[in-house]
């Protein structure tokens, strides 16, 4: 796992982690597999242009393979689901601006959307 902290106590969530894990062939999904190692290094570059105002922690696993790259807000954050690296300034200006409702939005775990779809 690799870390780079600021000190941002007056964000609502200061820390955003990325997991990079990787998973080679089509048994297991790896957020790895589907591009988390190129968006978590434009993130990183995205948010160091905006004056790193959010830490970045890349971790290994954060349970939703399926569904990833997986992002989560923390503390007590949302999920953020299938971004790509193109993504990544986006997401930093999102971040930056604390539109997390937008990013919710725009990111969400594709399962709980076809749930609340179904909702009769
Ligand atoms: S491999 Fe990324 S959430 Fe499990």
């Amino acid at each position: 796992m690799s870390e780079t902290r600021k000190n941002t106590p007056e964000r609502r969530y200061p820390r955003l982690k990325v997991c990079v894990n990787f998973r080679a062939g089509d048994v297991l999904p790896s957020c790895g597999a589907k591009g988390s190692r190129e968006l978590a290094q434009s993130l990183k570059e995205e948010i160091a242009k905006r004056g790193d105002f959010i830490s970045l922690e890349t971790v290994h696993c954060l349970g939703k393979c399926h569904i990833g790259p997986t992002l989560k807000l923390l503390p007590s954050g949302p999920f953020l689901q299938g971004a790509q690296a193109a993504d990544a300034a986006c997401i930093a200006d999102l971040l930056q601006a604390e539109s997390y409702d937008i990013l919710e939005h725009k990111f969400a775990n594709p399962d709980e959307f076809e749930t609340v779809q179904k909702k009769p």
